[in-house]
C-alpha cells in the first residue's frame, strides 16, 4: 500500500473541530504524523479544495445478490467513490434477501475487492415478509452491522421490538423504514399532484403512523431506533418531540426531500418517484429546518437503482432513485449555498454522525484512524446521468447545476476516485 500526502489543503473535520490549511499524510492505510515523501509516495496538491473525513451513507440498496442488471457490489461503490462515499450500509431487499448467514458471507466477501467499505444491514424477518423472524445471532456471527427489513416496514410490532431488544444487545442499530402498509401503496405524494395526475397517492399518514410505531416503542422499551428517509414535516416535529423526551431516536433524511417537491413529478418521469415520494414544499423547508436544529442526524441517499427499461413507464415503474453519487454536492448546494449551514455541519451529518450511528471506525482523520477521505471543491457542475459511475441513471437531479464537487476519495488508504 503507497503512501500519500496531500499538501496546501483545507482540512475540515468537526469530529476534531478541525479547519486549518496543512497537508495530511497516509501510510499503510491509515492518518499518519508528517514523514518525507520518497520515491513510494504519491503527493497531491490540494491547493483550492477542501478534505474531509469521507462519507459515511446509511442508506444504499447494492442489488446484489439477485438484481445486478441494476447494480452490483462493485459498481455500487464505484458510485459511492465518486460521491465521496467511503462507508455504506448496504440495505437488504436483495434477491435473495439478507436473512442467512451465507448471503451475508457473500456480501462481504465481494466487498473485500469493493471502492468502499461496505456494512452489511440483516433482515429482520425472512424474505422482509413479516412472517417469521431471521435467526439475529446467526446474522450477526456472519458480520451484520444493523438489521432492518428496509424497503418494507416490520408489519409484525412483537418482531420489531424482538429486533429492537436484539440489537440493543449486540451494540447494532436497527433502522427502521417507517409506513403502515395498509395505507401505503400509492404512486406519489398524496394531494394536489396525485389529484391532478390522476393517479393514487401515497398519503404521509402511512409514513407517519410508522414513525409514531417505532417512536411509541423506542420509549416504551428504552430502546434506540433509527427512522430512515424522513420526507414529511409531521414525522419530523414527532421525532422532535421524541428526542425533547429523551428517547433514543435518530433519523436520516435524503438530498432529493431537501431539494426537490412532489412538482417535479408533473414532469410524468418515473426517475421522480421513490418511496417515501417528494412531498410539499413545506415538507421540503422542515426538512432543512430539522437537519438545522438537530433533529434529523444524518442525510442519507436511499440509493437505490433500477434499469430505464423498468423507468420508462411512469406509473408501473419501481420506486427509488439513484443519489451516492449527487449526494454531498446537492446537499451543498441546498443547504451550504443556500445559507443554512456551514460546511463543518454538513460534514458532520453525512459523515461524523452516522458513523457514530453506526458505531464505525470513520467519520475521523485523527492520526491512526482508517484513512478514508473525501477532497471536494467550490465548483459549478451539471449532472449528466450518462457520466455517472454506477449502472443505473436514475437520478432525480439530472441537469441539474450543483456548487461543489468531489474530486478525490481515498478509502482506507487507497485512491479509489480522483478527477483531478
Ligand atoms: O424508493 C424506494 N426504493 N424506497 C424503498 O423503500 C425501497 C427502494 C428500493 O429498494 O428500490
Amino acid at each position: 500500500m503507497g503512501r500519500i500526502i496531500i499538501s496546501n489543503v483545507r482540512i475540515l473535520d468537526p469530529s476534531s473541530d478541525r479547519d486549518k490549511t496543512g497537508s495530511i499524510y497516509i501510510n499503510g492505510g491509515v492518518f499518519t504524523d508528517a514523514f518525507e515523501a520518497d520515491s513510494d509516495t504519491t503527493v497531491i496538491d490540494g491547493s483550492g479544495m477542501t478534505a474531509a473525513p469521507g462519507l459515511v451513507d446509511l442508506h444504499v440498496h447494492l442489488r446484489d445478490p439477485g438484481q445486478t442488471q441494476k447494480e452490483d457490489i462493485i459498481s455500487g461503490c464505484r458510485a459511492a467513490a465518486a460521491g465521496g462515499v467511503t462507508s455504506l450500509l448496504a440495505m437488504p431487499n436483495t434477491s435473495p434477501a439478507v436473512d442467512s448467514a451465507e448471503t451475508v458471507s457473500y456480501i462481504r466477501e465481494k466487498a473485500e475487492k469493493a471502492d468502499a467499505h461496505v456494512y452489511v444491514v440483516g433482515a429482520v424477518t425472512k424474505g422482509l415478509k413479516s412472517q417469521e423472524a431471521t435467526d439475529i445471532d446467526e446474522l450477526y456471527a456472519a458480520g451484520i452491522a444493523a438489521l432492518s427489513d428496509d424497503g418494507r416496514p416490520v408489519e409484525n410490532t412483537v418482531m420489531m421490538v424482538n429486533a429492537m431488544k436484539k440489537a440493543a444487545e449486540l451494540g447494532i442499530p436497527v433502522t427502521a423504514h417507517c409506513e403502515d402498509p395498509y395505507l401505503a401503496g400509492g404512486k406519489v405524494n398524496e394531494g394536489r399532484v396525485s389529484e391532478k395526475l390522476g393517479v393514487k397517492g401515497m398519503p404521509r399518514a402511512a409514513e407517519d403512523a410508522g414513525t409514531a410505531r417505532e417512536i411509541s416503542l423506542a420509549a416504551a422499551y428504552d430502546l434506540p431506533v433509527h427512522i430512515c428517509h424522513v420526507s414529511t414535516y409531521t414525522s419530523a416535529n414527532m421525532i422532535r418531540a421524541a428526542k425533547a423526551d429523551g428517547v433514543k431516536v435518530t433519523a436520516e433524511t435524503a438530498p432529493h426531500y431537501i431539494m426537490l417537491t412532489e412538482d417535479a413529478v408533473l414532469s410524468g418521469d418515473a426517475d421522480y418517484r421513490m418511496n417515501p415520494p417528494l412531498r410539499t414544499e413545506r415538507d421540503r423547508l422542515a426538512m432543512i429546518e430539522a437537519l438545522c436544529d438537530g433533529t434529523i442526524d444524518a442525510i442519507a441517499t436511499d440509493h437505490a437503482p433500477h434499469t430505464p427499461a423498468e423507468k420508462a413507464d411512469f406509473e408501473a415503474a419501481p420506486n427509488g432513485s439513484i443519489g451516492m453519487e449527487t449526494s454531498f454536492a446537492a446537499s451543498y448546494t441546498v443547504l451550504v449555498s443556500g445559507g443554512y449551514m456551514s460546511e463543518a455541519q454538513l460534514i458532520e451529518k453525512m459523515s461524523c454522525a452516522p458513523a457514530r450511528i453506526l458505531g464505525i471506525d470513520a467519520g475521523t482523520t485523527e492520526i491512526g484512524a482508517p484513512a478514508d477521505l473525501m477532497l471536494y471543491k467550490k465548483e459549478k457542475w451539471t449532472v449528466d446521468p450518462e457520466k455517472l459511475h454506477g449502472r443505473s441513471k436514475n437520478t432525480p437531479f439530472k441537469n441539474m447545476t450543483l456548487d461543489a464537487k468531489v474530486k478525490l476519495t481515498i478509502c482506507a488508504g487507497r485512491i479509489v476516485y480522483i478527477d483531478i
